[in-house]
């Protein structure tokens, strides 16, 4: 008999990237066989992002055209996982009587059940999600993405994640550094540590030691880790990284406003001198250090003064890269309940400027890379250009060359020879 084929569509962050990984690791534990085309599967899992309206729209106009093959293939089950199934189960359900099964992020064990058709909604918190460790399917780019935390307890007051994710939850580093090793002996050299705020882990080792002993690890050449939290960001962690000579030179530390006013409004629970003391400490301790961060344009009651403030904190810090988002209200946060919100256009032109202010920034820093010689992990071909491999810099930066005869995960040594707004252009020397 033919295997049953299952198939993910994922929206959002990272986080739900390598939860599809787990959703495939048990799906393939319960017999179903991957494909990667919707339309040839048994079964059709969406995994869904709520940080921003426009995540949430764009899941729901693909819902909507999936009606149709449901409506020629009535066999075919139809899954919604993700922030927008823990958030909405009821209302997808509504919207979509199509769909099959709604589960959350905290309930991926369950999928094996689910499947099974014994029950169609699975959103209850799981205060055991950190002792639980599920199979994995990673798709092989020499790269791993490893969970070491669950949830957020931040509660930024825009954030919809702390009411997805739930509380934060600290995997224990025995299995954190056992799947680490188990990696290293798959063939894999780098190595993702994953959590919505990285810096507050904690188990029996806090995050600057859990870094300390996954750097001990052999056959991993390279470790990162996202995301990291201002706050949080301690001396300790700081020297971790700069003794661990397989930490890359790299952080993304969300800096959202360059303004204290709305900072304090955002809970987030520091100053822009607080922010750019931790910068200049990264810097003075990792020499190179490339750093990235997010920012949040257009935030209720953000004046032009305050939209100033992160113009300048732009020029100031100058970032390798930064992920800029137009404020986008999540129902239930305490942003979204607040007054003086900015008309659209307000919101658009302050983000179309915090962009445009970076580009150059970013274009100016890459053009200052040319002609430099830089190592580089093989992760496949290049997906702007099918005759390129492409391969990422320690320093997180995406490098695309011609080359024959090398493989996934090869560490290989460039001259960058032309540089852009988004990656670079090298020749291995
Ligand atoms: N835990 C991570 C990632 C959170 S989501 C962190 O703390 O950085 C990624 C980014 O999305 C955030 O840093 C923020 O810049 C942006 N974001 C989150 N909620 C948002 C909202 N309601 N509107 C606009 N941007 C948002
Ligand atoms: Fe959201 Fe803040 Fe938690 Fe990041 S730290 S996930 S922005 S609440
Ligand atoms: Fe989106 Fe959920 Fe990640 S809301 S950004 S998928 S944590």
């Amino acid at each position: 008999m033919n295997k049953k084929k299952f198939s993910i569509v994922t929206f959002g962050c990272q986080m739900n990237v390598h939860d599809s990984e787990k959703m495939a690791g048990v799906l393939q534990e319960q017999g179903y066989s991957f494909s990667c085309d919707p339309k040839d599967s048994d079964l059709i899992i969406f995994n869904t992002c709520s940080i921003r309206e426009k995540a949430e729209q764009k899941f729901f106009s693909e819902l909507g055209r999936i009606k149709t093959l449901k409506k020629k293939r009535p066999g075919l089950k139809i899954a919604v996982a993700g922030c927008i199934a823990q958030q909405g189960s009821d209302e997808i359900l509504r919207r979509a009587p199509y769909v099959d099964f709604v589960f959350g992020p905290q309930n991926i064990a369950l999928l094996g059940d689910l499947v099974k058709g014994s029950r169609t909604i699975a959103t209850e918190d799981n205060p055991e999600i950190a002792e639980i460790d599920l199979p994995v399917r990673r798709t092989g780019t020499g790269r791993a993405w490893v969970t070491i935390m669950y949830g957020c307890n931040n509660f930024c007051s825009y954030c919809i994640v702390p009411y997805t994710r739930g509380r934060e939850r600290s995997r224990p580093s025995s299995n954190i550094l056992r799947e680490v090793r188990g990696l290293a002996e798959e063939g894999f050299r780098e190595v993702t540590l994953l959590g919505q705020n990285v810096n507050s882990y904690r188990s029996d080792l806090d995050f600057a030691e859990l870094l300390r002993a996954v750097n001990l690890i052999k056959g991993i050449e390279r470790v990162r880790f996202v995301t990291s939290h201002p706050r949080d960001l301690s001396d300790e962690l700081i020297e971790a990284i700069r003794d661990s000579e397989k930490v890359c030179e790299q952080i993304h530390l969300p800096l959202q406003s360059g303004s204290d006013r709305i900072l304090g409004l955002m809970n987030r629970r520091y100053s822009y001198d607080d922010y750019r003391r931790k910068i200049d400490s990264l810097r003075n301790n990792i020499g190179g250090i490339s750093i990235t961060t997010d920012i949040i344009s257009g935030f209720p009651g953000e004046m032009s003064e305050d939209h100033d403030l992160t113009i300048s904190a732009l020029r100031e810090i100058c970032f390798d890269g930064i992920f800029a988002f137009k404020f986008s209200p999540r129902r239930g946060t305490r942003a979204a309940l607040m007054e003086n919100g900015l008309s659209d256009d307000v919101g658009s032109r302050r983000l179309s400027e915090v962009l445009a202010v970076q580009e150059a920034i970013t274009e100016r820093i890459n053009k200052g890379l040319e002609s430099s010689i830089m190592e580089i992990l093989v992760e496949g071909v290049s997906e702007t250009d099918r005759e390129m491999l492409s391969g990422r810099t320690r320093t997180n930066k995406i490098v695309n060359f011609k080359a024959e005869g090398l493989s996934i995960g090869d560490l290989i040594t460039v001259r960058i020879l032309k540089s852009g707004k988004h990656s670079l252009i090298g020749e291995v020397v």
